[in-house]
């Protein structure tokens, strides 16, 4: 039977992020009270997903298996590493250096950045219901921003589509954040084969989402006031969102993620 399957990017260099990250990955860092990690990976979790890829450096394997293995048997996962040789290969390499036993049997696939954090209570249940549909298009998910110039920026036509997304944009005609989750089905593993290496060598998850663009077969969510999102790239991310965090967890009296 085809499976929902989940991947992780959780590698890279996180040079915003030195000089913590010239000795242990960034994901590591904790945020209010958890691993950086810990976030994304638990929307995997609450969205059902079983089977999780989690790419990383050749470095921090060790240590990723060390602090994932109690949650992999608690939450009952299949969870496999795959290094990622350079470690700033591209987002969307991840699709191609997947191990094939992972690419085998797919049905959708729920790509997430490491450094990204979702915060909704009906955010697992949306994404459950994209995942168990039988669409085949793939999704982002747009959140405004007031500093574009950082991301992948989507530009809606009047008919409110998608017509491009434009990875770090300079000048700047839209606030509409392509944030770092994406849920693709299993012809994503050809359609990533297809894109070239951008100019800073990377293979961009900007360009597949363009290339779905094109075969029109890309759908939006947009995240609205419902669903909060942080990227957590930089000092002052993970400051705001530790501060998120623990107003949350303070006032509501439950924890956020903990696996
Ligand atoms: O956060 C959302 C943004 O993430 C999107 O709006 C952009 O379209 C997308 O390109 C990405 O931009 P960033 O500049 O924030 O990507 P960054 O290089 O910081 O990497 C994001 C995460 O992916 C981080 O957890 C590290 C991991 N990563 C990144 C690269 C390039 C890898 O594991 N391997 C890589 O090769």
């Amino acid at each position: 039977m085809k499976k929902n399957k989940g991947i992780i990017l959780a590698g890279g260099k996180g040079l915003r992020l030195r000089p913590f990250t010239k000795i242990f990955s960034k994901h590591f860092i904790p945020v209010y009270n958890k691993p950086m990690i810990f976030y994304s990976l638990s929307i995997l979790i609450y969205a059902g997903i079983k089977e999780i890829l989690l790419i990383c450096n050749k470095d921090d394997i060790k240590n990723y298996k060390k602090l994932l293995e109690p949650i992999k048997v608690k939450n009952k996962l299949k969870l496999q590493f795959q290094i990622q040789n350079n470690s700033t290969g591209g987002i969307a390499e991840s699709l191609i250096i997947a191990p094939e036993s992972f690419k085998k049997n797919v049905n959708k696939i729920l790509l997430i950045l490491g450094d990204n954090f979702f915060y909704g209570r009906e955010f697992p249940k949306i994404l459950n219901k994209i995942i168990t549909s039988k669409q085949k298009n793939a999704y982002v998910f747009l959140s405004p921003v007031s500093n574009p110039s950082q991301f992948g920026i989507a530009y809606l036509n009047k008919k409110k589509q998608i017509s491009k997304i434009i990875e770090k944009p300079k000048n700047i005609k839209s606030n509409l954040a392509v944030t770092g989750l994406y849920i693709y089905e299993k012809k994503c593993f050809e359609y990533v084969k297809k894109i070239r290496r951008s100019k800073r060598g990377e293979l961009e998850i900007t360009a597949l989402n363009n290339l779905y663009l094109k075969l029109n077969k890309l759908k939006y969510f947009n995240l609205g006031r419902g669903i909060t999102w942080f990227d957590m790239g930089t000092p002052e991310k993970i400051f705001d969102v530790s501060e998120f965090i623990k107003l949350i967890e303070k006032k509501k009296g439950f924890s956020i993620s903990s696996l």
